[in-house]
């Protein structure tokens, strides 16, 4: 199978990046992020402090979550209920970040990761997929880009869905998820010794989708 492991922190434009190369490939795009979107939307729901090692592992027992592919797009299920949307708010991404420092949870979800690496060719994106995840991935990329424009890309995406968030909110927690990502204990955002990186500062999508595919193009054909 051949694995791309796409690492970076958040707003750089990973997933909408990922999703489209992985169409152009044909691979199974595999968003990392809404695994531990789905713990924290559960630990919410439950009352439990994301931040609270103990009590986020208390939870993992009643927990099941399945990725499931519809003509290749990515619905999230937890315990059985399709949660692809509940996940996308402000309040579940400080929740996932919070959850994904604790190494029972980040334990938790990384069989479901393998598996779907080893039964299909996959664009994987994450913070740890080319250094913990898939340490043998053919192909690494770390995908970056100031904080400013990846505040400005998510705040779009925000406003674009009706939320109410104001710029300097949205850098602000960016740049909180971050610190809290870059500097956990337990696999820390960063970047594999050899993975490629790019920088998406001042890209177009298609400029950036266009870099992307032509990296995975010159790479691919030397496996
Ligand atoms: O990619 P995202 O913004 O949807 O991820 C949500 C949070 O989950 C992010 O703040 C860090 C965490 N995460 C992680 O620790 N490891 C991954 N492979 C993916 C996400």
């Amino acid at each position: 199978m051949i694995n791309i492991a796409i690492d970076g922190p958040s707003g750089a434009g990973k997933s909408t990046i990922s999703k489209l190369a992985a169409e152009k490939f044909g691979y199974i795009y595999v968003d990392t992020g809404a695994l531990y979107r789905a713990v924290g939307l559960y630990a919410v729901r439950c009352g439990v402090d994301p931040q609270n090692a103990e009590q986020s592992e208390s939870i993992l027992r009643d927990v099941s979550i399945e990725m499931i592919y519809v003509s290749g797009h990515q619905r999230v299920y937890l315990n059985g209920e399709d949660v692809t949307d509940d996940i996308r708010t402000p309040q579940i991404s400080k929740a996932a970040s919070d959850i994904s420092a604790h190494p029972a949870v980040r334990q938790f979800l990384l069989d479901t990761q393998r598996k779907l690496a080893a039964e299909n060719n996959v664009i994987m994106d994450g913070r740890d997929i080319g250094t913990t995840i898939l340490p043998d991935a053919q192909i690494k990329i770390f995908l970056t880009a100031s904080s400013e424009d990846r505040a400005r890309r998510r705040y779009d995406e925000l406003i674009a869905k009706g939320e109410d968030v104001t710029y300097e909110g949205v850098l602000s927690d960016l740049k909180q998820r971050d610190y809290n990502d870059s500097h956990r204990a337990a696999s820390p955002l960063k970047a594999a010794e050899d993975a490629i990186l790019i920088d998406t500062t001042g890209n177009t999508l298609e400029k950036s989708v266009e870099i992307i595919v032509n990296t995975i193009k010159s790479r691919i054909d030397c496996i």
